[in-house]
């Protein structure tokens, strides 16, 4: 009785969910869509955090809310159960070379816009922050503070549901532990690519051809979350923590030299649960095209759901 209950509750706490970057357009009234519809409706048991982007935030006139194709698709999406929808942010206003310049009223104004997309009946569940800081530079602990208090809080002028969601992502690793006690559900801790830089794919998969990424598991399998991931960010913080992984095609080049195949795939992401990370993605191509293979929304999903034992 007893190994039982400690058993479910190692499984529960190992649970590694999909993190997903949906900033494909929702075409054919969300038809584009569809095949993250079916990975949902397939997988039950994982539990996906989508995060919905029409124009590097909820999109200005026309855009967004305002746009037919973008409320059914997303209406569509939070219909499913084990779907949690998130409204992207950013606080740059230079690419994120500089983080939180972006004025803070600017910053709220847009996190104010996804609450009303609540008001108008889709489950928009939290926010995901993008070019979230590195360091402690440019006063980002406070303003990250701010915006923590406000998104989490603020009744008033938000109506989120509860628990409110809350994902940053500085994009790769840095001195973050102010941010991790700030408590977000996620952090993105290393945001990378796959392939090695002669493969990559620009456009297609995010990946830069002049390289400069930790080309993914390029020591063997958990090595860039080993070698490169946890010594900056801590072990105790993998269930707060995310990786994402683009270009999963070719090969990621010596020393490992892993292939990219179906059986590879589930060697990586059974790596990454293994480590007890709180969310993972993996994609062939970028944040526009889900359904090619070997790392197709279909594929991911199951190997995930696999990995996690249920
Ligand atoms: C944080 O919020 C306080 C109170 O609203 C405000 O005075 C301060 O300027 C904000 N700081 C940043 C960095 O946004
Ligand atoms: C790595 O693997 C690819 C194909 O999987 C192969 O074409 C390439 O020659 C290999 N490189 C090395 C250095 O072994």
């Amino acid at each position: 009785m007893k190994s039982f209950v400690l058993s479910t509750l190692a499984a529960a706490a190992t649970a590694t969910e999909l993190l997903i970057p949906l900033y494909q357009y929702p075409a054919n009234n969300g038809g584009a869509w569809s095949p993250i519809e079916q990975a949902l409706t397939a997988n039950p048991s994982l539990t996906a955090k989508i995060i919905i982007n029409p124009q590097n935030g909820p999109g200005g006139p026309g855009q967004g809310l305002d746009d037919p194709q973008y409320v059914a698709g997303t209406k569509a999406l939070a219909s499913h159960p084990n779907a949690q929808l998130l409204g992207y942010v950013h606080t740059s206003t230079d690419g994120g070379v500089t983080r939180c310049n972006r004025p803070y009223s600017e910053i709220t104004a847009d996190i104010r816009k996804w609450s009303a997309w609540v008001d108008a009946g889709i489950a928009i569940r939290g926010i995901f922050v993008d070019e979230a800081p590195v360091n402690s530079n440019n006063d980002c602990v406070a303003y990250m503070r701010n915006l923590t208090a406000f998104v989490r809080t603020d009744t008033a002028s938000l109506h989120f549901a509860t628990p409110r969601l809350l994902v940053f992502n500085p994009g790769g690793t840095g001195a973050l532990q102010p941010y991790y006690d700030m408590q977000p559900d996620l952090i993105v801790g290393l945001e990378t690519c796959f392939t090695v830089p002669a493969k990559a794919g620009g456009d297609y998969d995010q990946c830069p051809a002049s390289g400069g990424y930790e080309r993914y598991d390029h020591d063997g399998v958990g090595s860039s979350i080993d070698n490169v991931l946890f010594p900056a960010v801590g072990k105790a913080n993998a269930a707060r923590t995310a990786v994402l992984v683009h270009g999963f095609h070719d090969f990621n080049g010596p020393s490992a030299n892993l292939s990219a195949t179906g059986a590879v795939l589930t060697q990586l992401v059974q790596g990454v649960v293994q480590r007890g990370i709180g969310a993972t993605f993996f994609n062939t191509a970028g944040y526009h095209a889900f359904t090619d293979g070997p790392a197709s929304i279909g594929a991911v999903t199951s190997v995930l759901r696999a990995a996690n034992g249920n």
